[in-house]
């Protein structure tokens, strides 16, 4: 009987250990190609990759921070092929420098989904990203709409222009004020920085007397110019409008009454390890996923804000 036991046992331990691998290794292997994590958003996205990640023992997904630094990114990428991941998930740093490395990482039959930021060529598996042209024609739109007939000078901190979402927020905005008669009088690129915003913001108000509306491209943008002229003591002459809403950065902003607006830009990052999941599936997935948007006010803050059309 003892014997018999001992053998069942046996036989019970030796088949854990054949079953152990398949639980303890994940099947696949996701490379995530983060341009920078000095700013609240990319933080969030990492986290919310993560999150959606954490919820399938199947994948596991290996993070890599460029530190904003395109030749940083370009060598990550490149390390993730050689490792042979199985996906890639890239939030490049610029349009055109990124597009050779993830073509290479496609040739390698790697498949790619691109996060937020485009690249040059658009060869990969699929984008994921809101609207980036229709965020800055809405901001123009509620800005006309709001301060339209006053003659108002504007300011525009504009994000990074070698980057996709940089150019379609300013093309989009422009398209919705042109006519009106909200006149820029002074624009500069900060490149998504809250520090070089905040310098930029310092040249338009040692040029101008009077600044009625600031847009900046991201909440840490016009952030960065609040304070620039709260330091001048003018930040009351003026409203500061910016794009992100991060709930704990541009909606908090709102709630504080240093932004009056904010526009949403959601990171996509749970909706790429939803498809990094169908791609392994066998799915075919289409080639854009375009997310929504909200804009956030003081008046509509406590109830969540209002989806942009
Ligand atoms: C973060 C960020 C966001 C902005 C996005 C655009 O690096 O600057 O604030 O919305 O990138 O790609």
């Amino acid at each position: 009987m003892k014997t018999i036991s001992r053998y069942v046992l046996c036989i019970a331990f030796l088949c854990s250990l054949a079953f152990l691998p398949a639980f303890a290794a994940p099947k696949y292997v996701i490379g995530m190609s983060q341009c920078n994590l000095g700013e609240p958003w990319r933080v969030q996205m990492n986290a919310d990759v993560k999150a959606e990640a954490d919820k399938h023992p199947e994948i596991q997904v290996i993070f890599k921070d460029a530190q904003n630094d395109v030749l940083q990114q370009r060598a990550q990428v490149e390390e993730f092929v050689d490792a042979k991941i199985n996906l890639l998930i890239i939030s490049p740093k610029e349009a055109q420098p990124l597009a050779e490395p993830v073509s290479k990482a496609m040739a390698a039959g790697i498949p790619v989904i691109v996060l937020d930021r485009d690249i040059i060529g658009q060869n990969y598996s699929e984008f994921i990203g809101a609207d980036n042209v229709k965020i800055g024609r809405a901001v123009g739109k509620w800005l006309v709409a709001n301060y339209g007939g006053k003659r108002a000078r504007l300011v525009e901190i504009m994000g990074l222009q070698t980057s996709t979402p940089g150019q379609d927020r300013h093309n989009g905005f422009l398209d919705a004020i042109k006519g009106s008669d909200l006149n820029v009088i002074f624009r500069a690129d900060a490149k998504w920085l809250e520090p070089d915003a905040r310098k930029e913001m310092e040249s338009a108000l040692a040029r101008f007397d009077k600044i009625d509306i600031v847009y900046g491209h991201n909440d840490p943008s016009a952030h960065g110019a609040y304070l620039a002229a709260q330091a001048a003591g003018r930040e009351k002459e003026m409203v500061f409008v910016g794009i992100d809403s991060l709930p704990q950065e541009g909606v908090a902003y709102v709630k504080q009454g240093i932004l009056t607006a904010t526009f949403q830009y959601p990171t996509g990052g749970d909706i790429a390890i939803k498809q990094a999941l169908k791609i392994f599936g066998g799915q075919k997935v289409e080639k854009r996923i375009v997310l929504g948007s909200r804009m956030f006010t003081k008046d509509n803050v406590d109830a969540g804000g209002e989806a942009i059309q």
